[in-house]
């Protein structure tokens, strides 16, 4: 693959950037005092010496009632020291700095809270106060010391924040703006606080340093400002002499997904190409961008002239060079399963990442230091938990061999990607059996380890990584069932089994319910075929919508837990159940199934026996345990050498285990193994 456009200088006013990669703005939670600290900068060298173009620091808080308490502060001098800093250790490596100066108005939550009027967020179920014109000024006015605060410690530019639902938002929505003096009413007035801002903050530090504007591409947000007025606002910031415009998504109480897996790739660039006619400033396109070949992709078509890649530069910071280097089988991509990015923040910790363990521990681990006492180890199973172990100590020096049962590696992952919205899973057993290849990794594929195996290979270390085993519910006529009308999620994700009209789901877990939406997707019209039978119109468009939009089956999800999902994270629930919503699966929760017979299914729900008849296929998506048997077998014949176990057959581990738990203890487990 060639690099024609990703790798091109782009000029922004007076910074030239060496490449089109940009991280874009991300409050990582590591600084609990405010500041910009060694974690912080740590993390970000490690990005710059990785080859990214621009680095956007933030959201940094201009105002304490506008920002959140854990975020960046850049509201006072005496926090210009760690800015430097940042700036010297960022630059050493070749990138540009930009501050994102962030005020979150009614988003902030803060004592004292301000908007452009007095509405209640739909963020914060709060009501803030409505700013007066004086205040108005103080606000911009704090916007630009701390641009110049910015410029004093050495940053190429400043970002404002007129994205995700933040305080120049809620001046441009007529939601959330009723003001009816100069800047509330006509959209002109509406605009009158972001023009303002950039005429002042260009004033003051326009001539040194850069001045972008991030701005929301469609609030998607009902009765608010949709990709149309974006346009119009993005042209009127042009003309005020913005030097970039950095286009994202929509509001963050936005009922349309913006960041998990189910957003395909780049399914918001359309936002980014809208805005960018007739736009004299550069325009950067931002959300679900994780590949460079897409980037190059979007910059070849010239939907947008600069590409943030977010959380993809969290999960390998060195992809710019990787890709740069041709070496695009080493790339871990972001799987945006925000198991350790969005999850973490909104929880109150700090940003981690699934697929890389050191993110957010930059300089405590050198894969360069190659062990001086190299080890034979054998990993039984190969997900993600023992494929980044024998990741990890192959690149140590130790030399590995992996036993696999099955055909294929990748263990319940190979299940798991098949859903809908859960494509991108692939990416783990890509980049696994990429590095297999490349890394010469000793991988035994149809082979079922033993104690007898295991000893012949004579290993020092034996790490486990098994996985889980199915288990099968007490429950009345299920034994007669399973087989003939019942089977498991995974057996069924798989292709092993025909699912039948009338589908119950057992079980509204994650796995439940990434399994009834894929069940009612069967049956639904290609994509592609879609596409001929519309050109030549051979069905009427609405009867190809729908019969292309969902599958034919009836999906019932029955679930004992008052809820379903709950074992998601809180970035991708919502919006689960809402997809859920829209394919018409019906859920059944807090039902306690009594008995499975024929096609019947029996179940007690607040006291009253119920049944569902004429059930062609059951799906069990319940009972998983650790699979411990080899395990236990082998510490039973008291071995001669090292035993670990990672990820979900670790009965040890009682807390919630994920994929991430999985891939960081097999990190850790490798890193360790000669300390
Ligand atoms: C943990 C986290 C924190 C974020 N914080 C901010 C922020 O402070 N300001 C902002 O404009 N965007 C923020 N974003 C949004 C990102 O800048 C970016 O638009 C988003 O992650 C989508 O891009 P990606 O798919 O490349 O990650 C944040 C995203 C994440 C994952």
């Amino acid at each position: 693959m060639k690099f024609v456009k990703l790798f091109e200088p782009l000029k922004l006013r007076n910074t030239e950037i060496r490449n089109r990669i940009i991280m874009p703005a991300m409050a990582l939670n590591f600084s609990p005092d405010r500041t910009v600290n060694d974690k912080t900068i740590d993390f970000y060298e490690e990005r710059s010496k990785g080859g990214v173009g621009l680095i956007i620091l933030g959201g940094c808080g201009v105002e304490d009632r506008g920002s959140g308490p854990t975020m960046l502060s850049i509201a006072d001098d005496k926090y210009i020291p760690g800015y430097t800093k940042f700036a010297e250790r960022v630059h050493k490596h070749g990138a540009k700095t930009i501050v994102q100066l962030y005020h979150a108005g009614a988003y902030s939550g803060m004592p004292g809270m301000v908007s452009s009027s007095a509405v209640m967020s739909n963020l914060t179920r709060r009501v803030p106060e409505e700013l007066s014109i004086e205040e108005i000024k103080i606000v911009q006015e704090n916007h630009a010391l701390a641009a110049e605060r910015a410029r004093k410690a050495g940053f190429d530019g400043v970002e404002l924040l007129g994205s995700a639902g933040y305080l120049i938002n809620q001046f441009l929505s007529p939601n959330t703006n009723k003001r009816t003096d100069e800047y509330g009413g006509s959209l002109e007035n509406r605009l009158r606080y972001p023009l303002e801002l950039i005429k002042l903050v260009k004033d003051r530090v326009g001539k040194d340093i850069t001045v972008g504007m991030r701005v929301a591409g469609d609030d998607f947000v009902p009765g608010s400002n949709t990709y149309k007025e974006s346009a119009v606002f993005a042209k009127h910031y042009d003309d005020a002499g913005i030097d970039y415009i950095n286009v994202t998504g929509g509001w963050h109480e936005t009922r349309i997904p913006q960041l998990p897996m189910m957003v395909p790739p780049a399914a918001y660039v359309y936002l980014a190409d809208n805005i960018k006619e007739n736009l004299n400033a550069p325009v950067f396109s931002a959300n679900r961008i994780n590949d460079p070949i897409l980037a190059e992709r979007i910059l070849r078509n010239e939907w947008a002239d600069g590409i943030c890649f977010g959380r993809g530069l969290i999960a390998d910071p060195y992809l710019p060079n990787k890709a740069k280097e041709n070496k695009l089988w080493d790339i871990k991509k972001c799987l945006a399963c925000n198991q350790g990015c969005f999850d973490h923040i909104f929880t109150g910790r700090s940003v981690e990442c699934l697929r890389n363990y050191q993110a957010s521990r930059e300089g405590k681990f050198d894969l360069d230091q190659k062990t001086k006492t190299p080890m034979k180890v054998v990993i039984v199973g190969s997900g993600p938990g023992g494929l980044e172990a024998a990741r990890v100590a192959t690149i140590l020096g130790h030399k590995v061999t992996i036993l696999e049962k099955k055909e294929k590696i990748g263990g319940q992952v190979n299940a798991a990607f098949i859903p809908p919205g859960r494509n991108e899973m692939q990416e783990i057993i890509k980049y696994y059996k990429a590095q297999i290849k490349h890394r010469n990794i000793d991988l035994q594929l149809n082979t079922e380890a033993s104690l007898e195996k295991i000893n012949a290979l004579e290993p020092d270390v034996v790490i486990f990584a098994t996985g889980i085993k199915f288990t099968i519910p007490d429950i009345p006529g299920i034994d007669g069932s399973l087989g003939s009308t019942l089977y498991f999620a995974d057996d069924v994700l798989t292709g092993d089994y025909h699912v039948g009209k009338n589908v119950v789901v057992v079980g509204g877990s994650a796995t439940g319910m990434e399994t009834a939406l894929w069940v009612a997707d069967l049956g639904a019209l290609d994509s592609e075929i879609a596409r001929f039978i519309s050109i030549y119109d051979l069905i009427p468009r609405e009867e190809i919508f729908s019969k292309w939009l969902r599958g034919n089956r009836n999906v019932t999800i029955i679930e004992k837990l008052p809820k379903i999902g709950l074992n998601l994270g809180r970035t991708s629930r919502g919006f689960m159940i809402g997809h859920s919503m829209k394919m018409g699966i019906k859920t059944i929760t807090g039902a306690n199934i009594t008995k499975f017979e024929g096609k019947t299914v029996e179940f007690e729900l607040e006291g009253e026996k119920n049944s569902i008849d004429n059930i062609d296929t059951f799906i069990l998506a319940t009972g998983v345990q650790p699979n411990t048997d080899l395990y236990d077998s082998v510490m039973a014949s008291n071995p001669s050498y090292k035993i670990y176990r990672v990820g979900d057959c670790n009965d040890k581990k009682k807390d919630k285990r994920n994929m991430m738990d999985a891939i960081h203890e097999g990190y850790q487990t490798a890193y360790n193994l000669d300390k």
